[in-house]
């Protein structure tokens, strides 16, 4: 039968419409082709009945997967009640129970001291309030962040992101951003390993301290814990300490983006309770709306020095997020989903190792709790000096299909998109886990054949 006259599938039907009307600055479609009919737990069901396990999650907010029953809850208790859907930035008992448990959720020595300030419902407005907090504060200007951050995509979160591409073709970026090496054990930016981390440290304090430097004091410095887009990249407990003990001897506001590992993905609560640091500002959105937008920032009180109205916005009052997000976080403590994320990444990161000594396209495996990467790698290609291959973007991308087609959504990222990423919900099951690491291994084991014979 030829194309035109094909019948499409309903997936196939609502994928041409996508394709038809919705702007080609769209992303995900266009690794992932699928249309959802439904979705519970970690199991997405396409148009057409097909299952998928959701290794993705809505980029890391679906803690608890899809359409868990305590969402389900919450959200009937407020339309039950009728209480507003939407109120700006005015109070209600839903939103102060919200702050409650979030307040109790934190290191008490931070929860004693932070303020809370309500966002428009995106990571990208939260980090800009940031960086407006931080910088009517102090009164300086230069903001610094780190190569391969990711931070949001309008004007501001874009200028102090690490990726270029999107940053082509739009001018006039927030100056006044400068990027410092990020701890990448297999890319080392100084070509050491995993002692790089140590090298950064120096540098950075020396360049905080050197009057010839060319930077003026800043304002903050913005740091992923572990880094999501640029690649899955941990930061090693000993770096992040210095960083902090660095920033906190100078009075330089540490903003700490937990916009992606917040609320238990990576073993801890906040993932800075790793290195048992504490930030000045929190930064935190995806899963803290518990399925719903929502987007919040943290902060210590003596910089709360901005005035009424510095950081407005109309959708900062979604009464459902809260109340998801509130019986979220309730959830995730409740059963003690860190440690589920824990022991689940660190048996998978045990797994895919041994499916790495398998194969000759996997350069690094590594992560913290349910945030983990698989880099990609062209081994036909002579390896650096400590050991790295060059990238292989085109090589996860055909990874990425072959899990699609065996029915497992995983996205890819980072340098050159040679990072295979995988973010699934905290309640991911030890069975589920198992089949995405057969399929897996299944996957990466056709691809190369592809690769190889292409
Ligand atoms: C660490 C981090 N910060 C900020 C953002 C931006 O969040 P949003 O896409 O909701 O604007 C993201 C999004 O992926 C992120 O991963």
């Amino acid at each position: 039968m030829s194309t035109s006259t094909k019948q499409l599938t309903s997936n196939e039907m609502l994928l041409a419409m996508q394709n038809e009307r919705e702007s080609n600055a769209r992303s995900y479609p266009r690794r992932l082709p699928i249309a959802i009919k439904q979705a519970k737990g970690a199991v997405i069901t396409d148009m057409d009945g097909k299952e998928y396990i959701d290794c993705l999650a809505g980029a890391g907010t679906l803690a608890l997967g899809h359409n868990h029953y305590v969402v389900h809850e919450a959200i009937q208790d407020v339309l039950a009640k009728s209480i507003p859907l939407h109120t700006l930035d005015l109070t209600t008992p839903v939103k102060e129970a919200f702050i409650d448990e979030v307040f109790a959720s934190l290191p008490e020595g931070f929860a004693n001291k932070a303020k809370i300030q309500f966002c428009g419902p995106t990571g990208g407005d939260a980090i800009e309030a940031a960086l407006k907090l931080v910088k009517t504060a102090t009164g300086n200007r230069t903001i610094l962040s780190f190569q391969g951050g990711y931070h949001g995509s309008t004007h501001g979160t874009l200028s102090i992101s690490g990726t270029t591409s999107p940053k082509k073709h739009i001018h006039a970026l927030v100056p006044d951003t400068h990027f410092l090496p990020y701890p990448y054990e297999y890319r080392c930016p100084f070509g050491v390993g995993a002692e790089g981390h140590t090298y950064i440290s120096t540098y950075i304090e020396n360049m905080l301290d050197d009057p010839e430097s060319g930077i003026v004091t800043p304002a903050g410095v913005v740091v992923e814990i572990v880094q999501g887009e640029g690649g899955s990249v941990p930061a090693p407990i000993p770096w992040l300490k210095e960083l902090r003990r660095i920033t906190k001897e100078r009075n330089i506001p540490l903003i700490v983006d937990e916009v992606q590992t917040g609320i238990g993905r990576t073993g801890k609560l906040y993932a800075f309770e790793h290195a048992d640091i504490e930030p000045d500002v929190l930064v935190l959105s995806k899963a803290i709306g518990g399925s719903l937008p929502l987007s919040v920032v943290l902060y210590d009180k003596k910089l709360d020095q901005w005035e009424a109205g510095a950081h407005i916005g109309t959708f900062r009052g979604n009464q459902l997020a809260m109340a998801t997000g509130r019986a979220t976080l309730q959830f995730i403590k409740q059963e003690n989903l860190p440690a589920h994320a824990h022991e689940l990444g660190a048996y998978i990161q045990s797994q895919l190792k041994h499916i790495q000594k398998q194969v000759f396209s996997i350069g690094d495996v590594r992560g913290r709790g349910l945030m983990l990467g698989v880099e990609i790698i062209d081994a036909t290609k002579p390896a650096n000096k400590i050991g790295s291959h060059p990238a292989n973007g085109e090589l996860a991308k055909l990874i990425q299909k072959e899990c699609f087609d065996r029915g497992v959504i995983l996205e890819v990222g980072g340098r050159h998109g040679a990072v295979i990423r995988l973010l699934p919900p905290l309640i991911l099951t030890k069975q589920q886990t198992d089949e995405v690491l057969t399929r897996f291994e299944e996957a990466i084991k056709a691809a190369e054949e592809k690769w190889v014979n292409k």
